[in-house]
């Protein structure tokens, strides 16, 4: 039944798995594999000797000093926002806010945005296939301000565009959807969502979490008023992420937190605030991982998101085909457009004693919810097993996951 091939037309796999010391490890006495990307992607040297390189030579305060290091640290901090205004096309690097990750944006939007705009009666549309970073900021805003959120449904892992068209109307004053489901890999039509939402007159924002690091990220083509994504998807460090949005729509935003960097001046009577982006970054940030960003997408840029994607979506065609073999095995989510995302739950067993099995293994999947509990009640189950590729994945890999799983069921069934 198995068939491993090695891979890969286009990406050199087994160089790629060189440049990250992670893969080298062992897990219960078994080489690792690595099937947890979607939580979060491991880090090649580059990016880890970038994080050690900024802490060893210019760690500084940024935008404040005037010394060497300072202007060094600021240097860099700012390279990187030119660097993610690149990574997503957005038209200029104001609208580049550094926030610690996905979640964080959403929240900004509906902290600040959301709290101005939103009034009794006004209505927000998202999907059944969020993750709770995406249900629950709208679900507080909408009790604060009695206004209603409304849900277009999905069905085997595919959003209903017939029932969003009839969710949309003169009420409506925000659409947020998530780009690509992180528990069944879906791809979201996003640009028609979009196009859809602006004819009723609302904005738009996109968790980018998932897409970003799969898909190319044309926010002027895609058109959203928001998009949000996290580092550490991309191959970057945890705890830095970036907020898009369209410049005039930030600039009629409120700030989200109060403190240094995002005022002009302050008196005890009044304080004027900083432009974009910088009015929406108080105290601090964390300047380290910010700086090291740079490295990743660059990372990602010269490897080639094409060569990436062709070869995750072999690894997922051939993993999806050998699951499918397993007798009792049933994938969740069957959506004609995926990225490298597999989840699957099996008869009579339950996912956690199949990942603590695989884990003896040495193979890492992620079981649950996947923090979409309102998707999972959808689906009628508590959670699923998701397997989750990345670059530096290989046909190997799944094969050793198939034969995990095989002799998983045969000690539980
Ligand atoms: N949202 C991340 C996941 O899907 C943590 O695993």
């Amino acid at each position: 039944m198995i068939q491993s091939n090695t891979i890969t037309k286009e990406l050199d796999v087994y160089a790629i798995r060189q440049q990250f010391p992670a893969l080298n490890r062992q897990v219960k006495g078994q080489p690792l594999v690595y099937f947890d990307n979607a939580a979060t992607t491991q880090k090649p040297q580059v990016v880890i000797d970038a994080l050690v390189d900024y802490y060893t030579n210019y760690n500084a305060n940024v935008h404040r000093g005037i010394h060497t290091l300072a202007e060094e640290a600021t240097a860099a901090f700012e390279a990187s926002r030119d660097a993610a205004r690149q990574f997503i096309n957005a038209a200029s690097r104001e609208e580049i806010i550094f926030t610690r990750g996905t979640t964080e944006g959403i929240n900004l939007v509906a902290f600040t945005w959301g709290r101005k705009n939103i009034k009794a009666g006004d209505e927000i549309i998202i999907t059944e296939m969020e993750h709770h970073s995406n249900i629950v900021p709208w679900q507080l805003l909408c009790e604060e301000k009695g206004a209603t959120l409304r849900v277009i449904p999905q069905l085997n892992g595919e959003l209903l565009l017939d029932e969003y068209k009839k969710l949309l109307s003169s009420r409506t004053k925000l659409v947020s959807v998530v780009h690509v489901s992180n528990a069944l890999g879906t791809v979201n039509p996003v640009e028609e969502i979009i196009k859809l939402a602006h004819q009723a007159g609302a904005l738009v924002m996109i968790d980018g979490a998932q897409s970003s690091v799969h898909l190319d990220i044309d926010v002027q083509a895609m058109d959203c008023d928001f998009f949000a994504f996290s580092s550490h998807k991309v191959y970057g460090p945890t705890g830095i992420g970036v907020l898009y949005g369209k410049k005039h729509i930030l600039e009629a935003m409120p700030p989200f937190q109060g403190g240094g960097e995002m005022i002009k001046e302050v008196s005890m009577l009044k304080t004027t605030f900083n432009d974009l982006p910088y009015k929406f970054e108080a105290g601090t940030p964390n300047i380290g991982d910010a700086v090291v960003l740079k490295a990743a997408l660059d990372y990602v840029s010269k490897v080639g998101k094409e060569k990436i994607r062709n070869h995750e979506k072999e690894l997922l065609a051939y993993a999806t085909e050998q699951v499918q073999q397993i007798p009792g095995i049933r994938i969740i989510g069957s959506a004609a457009e995926k990225v490298s995302v597999l989840s699957f739950v099996i008869d009579k067993v339950h996912p956690q004693d199949i990942g603590i099995l695989l884990d003896n293994r040495g193979i890492a999947v992620r079981t649950g919810h996947h923090c979409a509990q309102p998707l999972m009640f959808c689906f009628g189950i508590p959670g699923t097993i998701r397997a989750s590729f990345a670059m530096y994945n290989t046909k190997e890999e799944v094969d050793k996951l198939i034969v995990g799983l095989q002799k998983a069921l045969k000690m539980l069934l």
